[in-house]
């Protein structure tokens, strides 16, 4: 499939969900029907380019969160055109390298599917990933990111208690799906890591990466639930994605040290595109194209051509800056 053939499909679905709030009795039935459609050619993909797919998606989720709250830090510096640079930047991550992505792998199902993945995916980060982060950070001495990673340990346990919650009443029809949780905005501004450990930097790396999958990955549930006539579960989804990234990306975020200067995240920018133009993205094109999974290959392709832009539009922001 190319790149515009992706987007006519991204497109579609969008159509489909005004049509489907227009006339509901018809679309309660269509959108799903084309959703297999659509994505049943995700099946035939290697596991090797799923992994790569998935991995795409936790690299573009990553990129979308950090650019923003770069954009914040250039506007609160007085550069609202590096702001902007960045903002626009991370649209592209998402709703477009993501976004493909997301329909290249097939990651958006029935409601019932979606939320038996959030389900899958929360029960992991609620009691081995933040745990298991947990416990490292105590041994290491970083007490503040222990504490962090079992508070939000205990929060990844509520979303799956909600969501189980929630599939109950999809696949039975009887109760109420979850009020949706309301995410508090952590604020992020420039600082230095508050973690020593080597290890808890890069669990703190991987846990970022999850979290901007995940606010990602609810973000599309909760347009195929709204598409699919299910406002309840939409709101859900939504409110829960908004504590991925407003809360948990954000605190982590804070600890990491992950925002600096403006001038430091240009060039931080221009290092992570310039791997993801020249590296990353045409390793997993070579690999995609030799086991004849050709679309995913011209995604890759296509995908590494953007991230070269990227870097080149950062550099040149780099080099104006005072
Ligand atoms: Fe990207
Ligand atoms: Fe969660
Ligand atoms: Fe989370
Ligand atoms: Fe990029």
């Amino acid at each position: 499939m190319s790149r515009h053939s992706i987007r006519r499909l991204l497109v579609g679905l969008c159509t489909l969900t005004a049509a489907s709030q227009a006339v509901t009795a018809v679309a309660l039935a269509v959108p799903a029907d084309k959703h297999r459609a659509a994505y049943s050619a995700a099946q035939a993909l290697s596991p090797q380019t799923l992994s790569d797919l998935t991995t795409a998606m936790k690299g573009e989720g990553f990129a979308y969160a950090s650019y923003n709250l770069y954009g914040a830090q250039a506007d609160r510096e007085g550069q609202p055109a590096v702001g902007k640079l960045f903002r626009t930047t991370a649209q592209t991550e998402l709703n477009e390298h993501l976004h493909e992505a997301a329909t290249l792998a097939g990651a958006v199902g029935t409601d019932a599917a979606n939320l038996r993945q959030a389900i899958n995916g929360e029960t992991y980060e609620h009691q081995v990933m933040y745990r298991g982060f947990a416990d490292q950070a105590r041994k290491d001495g970083d007490l503040e990111a222990a504490k962090l990673f079992s508070e939000i340990a205990a929060d990844e346990g509520r979303h799956r208690d909600a969501y189980r919650t929630a599939l109950m009443v999809v696949t039975t029809g009887r109760g109420t799906v979850p009020a949706p949780p309301k995410a508090g905005m952590v604020p992020v501004s420039a600082g230095l890591p508050k973690v020593k450990a080597a290890r808890t930097k890069a669990n703190l790396a991987t846990a970022m990466h999850g979290e901007g999958f995940a606010h990602a990955s609810y973000m599309l549930f909760a347009a195929h639930a709204e598409q699919n006539g299910n406002p309840a579960l939409a709101r859900l989804f939504e409110g829960t994605a908004g504590v991925e990234l407003h809360e948990h990306f954000a605190e982590e975020a804070v600890l990491a040290g992950l925002v600096g200067t403006t001038k430091d995240n240009l060039s931080k920018s221009v290092t992570g595109e310039h791997n993801e133009a020249t590296n990353l993205y045409p390793g997993f094109a070579e690999r995609a194209a030799a086991v004849g999974d050709t679309a995913a290959a011209t995604y890759f392709r296509d995908t590494a051509d953007d991230e070269a832009k990227h870097a080149a539009a950062f550099q040149q922001a780099l080099n104006q800056m005072p």
